[in-house]
């Protein structure tokens, strides 16, 4: 299916099959082109678009997938209630000049019955991994999937959730996938919080509580910078403030950032995830600083 618009708008094509997209990266390679690919769940934001900018500059046709991956969901998690506004994305994407958009069911990234899947090591012990059995693996099991369906030569991920893109460079790299990953700094609104899908559930007060998580990493960002290299108490005190303020700590740490592994003791010349994970009701949200001490 593919939308032809006025000569002043680009057009952009709007695939829900498997043959139908790889039918026209096809020709977009045979002519040369180099291909971008920005892998989304949508209900697609400021964040995504920063990706899909740096796409634009990185690739000659930019390819977008919208997809709420049911493999990376718990049983106990958003998967049903998760923002879907396909209609909305598309026009976005039309607006910043996306080339090609891939918007599958379900059935068609997965049969009823599958065999197979990705295990992966260590990477995912800590962090998002720790408290999300089988996310890490639902994620690289679609990406690994929507690589081999687009073949991007460069993709673009958000340092937003830096475990999953971490963990993507490791699978390209051990799978030998032909993609360079790029990973994009965080998109913040104003007053700092991280933009995510999911700030949609906050309610007005929790929106006003919020940027508190980025401020704790922002407030142990600078004592560990200027010298702190034992950062558990400080981390505790971080916790119950942020506990004091309604927010429920789900991990809140440092991290070696080439081992995904909590860090008690921080070196000089390495460097460091600080990151943190915390509810306010329901509603879960993640954060991150990277630092080289
Ligand atoms: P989703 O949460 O839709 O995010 C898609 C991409 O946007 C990810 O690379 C994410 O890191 C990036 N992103 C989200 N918020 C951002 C922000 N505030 N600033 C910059 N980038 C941001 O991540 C996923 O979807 C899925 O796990 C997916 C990779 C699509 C696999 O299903």
């Amino acid at each position: 299916m593919s939308e032809n618009k006025t000569a002043s708008e680009k057009s952009i094509s709007i695939h829900q099959t498997i043959d139908d997209v790889r039918s026209v990266i096809d020709l977009h390679k045979q002519n040369g082109k180099r291909v971008g690919f920005v892998a989304t769940m949508g209900a697609l934001h400021a964040g995504h678009i920063s990706l899909i900018e740096q796409a634009k500059q990185k690739s000659d046709v930019v390819v977008v997938s919208i997809f709420v991956n049911p493999t990376q969901f718990g049983p106990n998690e958003d998967y049903d209630s998760y923002p879907r506004q396909l209609e909305a994305d598309i026009d976005e994407c039309r607006k910043v000049g996306v080339d090609m958009v891939f918007a599958p069911d379900r059935s068609v990234m997965y049969d009823e019955k599958t065999y197979l899947s990705i295990g992966i090591d260590q990477l995912n012990e800590h962090m998002c991994g720790g408290s999300r059995p089988g996310f890490f693996e639902g994620i690289l099991l679609v990406v690994n999937k929507l690589f081999n369906i687009i073949s991007p030569d460069v993709a673009v991920f958000g340092q937003k959730d830096i475990q999953q893109v971490q963990i993507i460079k490791q699978m390209v790299k051990e799978f030998n996938h032909g993609v360079e990953i790029i990973s994009a700094p965080i998109v913040r609104a104003n007053d700092g919080l991280a933009l995510s899908s999911r700030n949609a559930y906050l309610d007005d007060k929790q929106r006003t509580t919020a940027p508190g998580l980025y401020r704790a990493l922002r407030y142990v960002e600078q004592q560990v910078t200027s010298g702190v290299d034992q950062p558990k108490l400080l981390l505790t005190h971080q916790k119950s403030e942020l506990e004091a303020k309604g927010f429920e700590i789900d991990y809140l740490n440092l991290f070696s950032a080439k081992t995904l592994q909590p860090a008690e003791t921080l070196k000089k010349n390495e460097e460091y995830i600080i990151a943190g994970a915390a509810y306010l009701g329901k509603t879960r949200l993640i954060d991150n600083i990277l630092i080289e001490l």
